[in-house]
């Protein structure tokens, strides 16, 4: 530690940076959590172009700015400029939480913990089984890591609109995790409705369906859907898609993604506070905001 930081000590500014920084929830969680456990911080949006990145990060450290989360499209680019990033962060390649120990950048992913808090309730009944994942983006990464580290799944069926998307997903897979039960396909083989059909998990990781286009959905065929089966949309706005209500209508079991978004959010606010979410009453609030 140099002389200049040992007086650099951390604000109780925290905050999101991302272009354009769209309509968030996190900053409602995170000042409602700072105010419900009487914290003296404070949760602000940052819109900061790719070109302003590192500059931004500078500011940080200067302004002693505690911590930030990071979205769309800075997740893949912004670990080249932190001093380390954690393991998960590394291997699905997307930091999402960056924490500022005086003037020392610290990069994680904390949208696992999302998933995995998500899907725990199930990780018996996925032992083994078929999963399909739509979508071969940021969130489709996170997903995957999450199957392949935490859950004992015999094969993970990719789906997506652009297929080589896909098959370069699962050649990142097989070379990061040595993981090789991947299959590729488009999004609309004329086999679809069967990959549907023998998954006992699906899961939409694009915002396919999310407000305002809450009329689409990834499948509208009602027959890719099957009774007990497990349908998981990491949209949490609306929190009933038009994809779930599709699967609740077939008997199975549906998933949103509020509580993904939420406990990645705990997650990243322990990480700069010491201090557990009050996870309960955030839910409460955010479902008063969302569209049904
Ligand atoms: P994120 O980081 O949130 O996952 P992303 O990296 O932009 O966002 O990935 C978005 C994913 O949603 C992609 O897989 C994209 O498909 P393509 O690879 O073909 O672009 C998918 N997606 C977006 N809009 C879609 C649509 N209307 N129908 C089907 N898939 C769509």
């Amino acid at each position: 530690m140099n002389s200049e930081n040992k007086f650099n000590h951390n604000t109780g500014i925290i905050g999101v940076i991302g272009h354009p920084i769209k309509h968030s929830f996190s900053p409602l969680m995170h000042n409602i959590s700072f105010d419900l456990l009487g914290l003296d911080y404070v949760y602000l949006p940052f819109d900061v172009p790719s070109s302003n990145l590192k500059a931004a990060l500078k500011g940080m450290v200067a302004l002693g700015i505690k911590g930030f989360n990071v979205t769309l499209p800075h997740k893949e680019k912004i670990g080249q400029f932190l001093n380390d990033i954690s393991e998960e962060a590394s291997v699905i390649g997307a930091v999402n939480t960056i924490v500022n120990e005086n003037g020392s950048l610290h990069g994680y992913n904390t949208d696992v913990y999302g998933i995995i808090e998500t899907l725990n309730p199930y990780k018996e009944d996925l032992i083994d089984t078929e999963v399909c994942v739509i979508g071969a983006g940021g969130a489709a990464r996170s997903v995957i890591y999450s199957l392949i580290r935490h859950f004992k799944v015999k094969q993970i069926h990719i789906i997506n609109r652009t297929v080589q998307k896909a098959e370069s997903l699962k050649e990142y897979f097989t070379a990061k995790m040595l993981y090789e039960k991947m299959k590729p396909h488009d999004l609309f083989p004329p086999d679809l409705t069967n990959i549907f059909k023998d998954s006992k998990l699906i899961i939409n990781t694009t915002a396919v369906g999310m407000y305002p286009e809450i009329d689409d959905s990834v499948t509208t065929i009602e027959d890719s859907f099957t009774k007990g089966q497990i349908v998981f949309d990491v949209v949490y706005n609306p929190v009933n898609t038009k994809m779930l209500q599709i699967a609740k209508s077939k008997g199975a079991i549906t998933l949103n993604g509020l509580k993904m978004f939420v406990e990645q959010g705990a997650k990243s606010f322990e990480l700069w506070t010491g201090e557990k979410m009050p996870t309960e009453k955030i839910y409460k609030t955010i479902e008063s905001y969302l569209t049904v």
